[in-house]
């Protein structure tokens, strides 16, 4: 590692989905306590920080994603004191903490959405929020035809005529990132998390604060943040130009904290080009790989967008990042358990055709060893280094997501990703907390992935994660170079070098080869089975 290396170049950043991490006072909800006496298994497993999904005070219409206070904790995941608890024993551990800011919306229930709701058509307080008179002899009609991501319009009629914007939830207004207020507001917010020592922010929408200042109509079937339009056909809502002066001035926020304080985009927007715009030298540090989450299980489609990502990274000097999962999508064992790719990104249920749980659980160990084993910083999901995966038969009449209902219950969402993990196989609700609830109901083959059944226990997915991140750590490999072998899928980071085999035959290795881990056994003749990944010396 150069000199010049910070933390995030190379980091595993595990992000916690605090509602569903661990639950210390059993109410069936997990709490920041929680999650603070777990921080020792997470240094253990071999993570380098921790990302944490809003625990702000919120009325949970969007999981948290509903910020009615930002510099606050809900009551139900704890207390600020519990937070400054949280960030001392992550760094006595020494592992950093990203928390997550969401500054594309408010919670209705925010002090400023209140106020404007009490305040006249063109008052300061709407001017925070994005207020417009409707169209139609009576403004019935709302002020363009914006779809909202979770289903049904984006506007929402208020009683004194006017509409205002809401590109999530109805109880999720849009910012105006035009007012000066707004923009003042979020720099101080960073402060306030920054003083309290956290190293970086995972910042939610962040393609999405700016939008066409004509409010332009946009003749699009699907408007939703992950949607790929033609390049001429660009969204007036996502992906705006001004975005980047806003990342300029936190930009300067964060280095006056020092190098080691980071950025990272969440920010769906293609082609991957636009991506590295965020990530500039004096924008953001990281962005979310999601093409790559997104990629397809073979080889050729995985050649390219690793290619693809170093590359285009490359064009702007920024570090390249890798997920397979996260609290929006699929599990990656999920996903990989069907052999067709699928359509969708979320939200299997009872009656839906139901994943090969075998299948899925093999590729996304190879997977997961393919992606470990690249140059860059890589964020695992909680849960992920049990093999878990989603649970794809909630009963519809549980489902949270707001998703669900706005969609007039057309896309199921994505609950089945966010259901609280096991700990302990034959504890009450598999360890998540001492009592047997939870806000989610875990299936009864929890159990088996619990993590107290795999601890300790050779080849468990939970020792492989184990060993990955031990050996990428000792080999260097998030600060190493990729060399591609010229035949096969295979490459060389630094003196590991890594096989994938996607189909067909078994793979003989090198002779001499020298096998360092391998996400299943070898054949009896040594070669390598399809769906396994190897990482090995020469
Ligand atoms: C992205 C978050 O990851 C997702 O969970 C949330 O619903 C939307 N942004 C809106 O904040």
């Amino acid at each position: 590692m150069s000199q010049t290396s910070l933390w995030w170049h190379d980091a595993v950043i595990y992000q916690v989905y605090p509602r569903s991490f661990a639950d210390s006072d059993g109410d069936g909800m997990g709490d920041l306590p929680g999650i603070t006496s777990h921080l020792a298994d997470l240094r253990e497993l071999g993570v380098d920080a921790v990302w944490l999904s809003p625990f702000y005070p919120s009325p949970q219409h969007d999981a948290g994603y509903d910020v009615a206070d930002y510099r606050n904790v809900d009551p139900r995941f704890g207390t600020l004191a519990d937070a400054d608890r949280m960030i001392a024993e992550a760094h006595a551990l020494g592992l950093k903490v990203v928390v997550d800011l969401v500054p594309n919306h408010t919670s209705s229930d925010h002090v400023w959405f209140q106020a404007a709701l009490g305040a006249a058509p063109g008052s300061p307080e709407r001017e925070r929020y994005i207020f417009r008179d409707g169209k139609g002899p009576d403004g019935e009609q709302p002020p363009n035809g914006w779809r909202s991501t979770f289903g049904g319009p984006a506007w929402t009629r208020v009683p004194d005529g006017q509409w205002y914007l809401h590109l999530f939830d109805v109880t999720q207004p849009d910012l105006d990132w035009d007012n000066a207020e707004v923009r003042a507001e979020f720099l101080d917010i960073l402060r306030f998390w920054l003083d309290r020592g956290v190293h970086g922010f995972r910042v939610d929408v962040a393609h999405g604060l700016v939008k066409d200042r004509d409010l332009a109509d946009w003749d699009y079937p699907d408007q939703g943040p992950w949607v790929v339009p033609p390049e001429d056909n660009r969204p007036p809502m996502w992906d705006q130009e001004g975005v980047h002066d806003i990342y300029r001035a936190w930009r300067e926020v964060l280095d006056s904290y020092g190098p080691d304080r980071m950025l990272v985009a969440e920010a769906w927007v293609q082609p991957v080009e636009r991506i590295t715009r965020y990530v500039r030298p004096d924008e953001m540090h990281q962005a979310f790989n999601f093409p790559y989450l997104f990629a397809h299980w073979t080889a050729a489609d995985q050649r390219a967008v690793i290619e693809q990502s170093l590359a285009t990274n490359a064009t702007v000097g920024a570090i390249t990042t890798w997920v397979l999962s996260n609290h929006d999508v699929l599990r990656h064992t999920t996903r990989l358990g069907y052999r067709e790719p699928l359509k969708q990104l979320s939200g299997i249920g009872p009656g839906d055709p139901q994943p090969d749980a075998a299948l899925g659980l093999r590729r996304a160990r190879a997977a997961t060893l393919l992606m470990l084993a690249l140059p860059g910083s890589a964020y695992l999901y909680q849960g992920e280094e049990l093999g878990l995966p989603d649970h794809t038969e909630i009963p519809d009449e549980l489902r949270q997501d707001p998703t669900w209902e706005r969609s007039g219950h057309t896309e199921r969402g994505r609950d089945g990703c966010r259901v609280p993990i096991p700990w302990e196989a034959d504890a009450p609700s598999y360890g998540f907390g001492p009592s047997d609830h939870s806000w989610l109901p875990q299936p009864a083959s929890w159990a088996e992935y619990a993590r107290d059944r795999q601890a300790g226990v050779p080849g468990s997915t939970l020792e492989l994660y184990r060993d990955a991140l031990r050996l990428r750590r000792s080999h260097s490999l998030g600060t190493g170079t990729l060399t591609w072998d010229s035949t096969g899928f295979a490459f060389r980071n630094g003196d590991v070098r890594v096989l994938t085999n996607f189909d067909g035959e078994p793979v003989a290795l090198p002779v001499g080869a020298g096998v360092l881990l391998s996400s299943e056994p070898l054949d009896g003749d040594g070669r390598v089975p399809t769906d396994v990944t190897v990482w090995f010396t020469v």
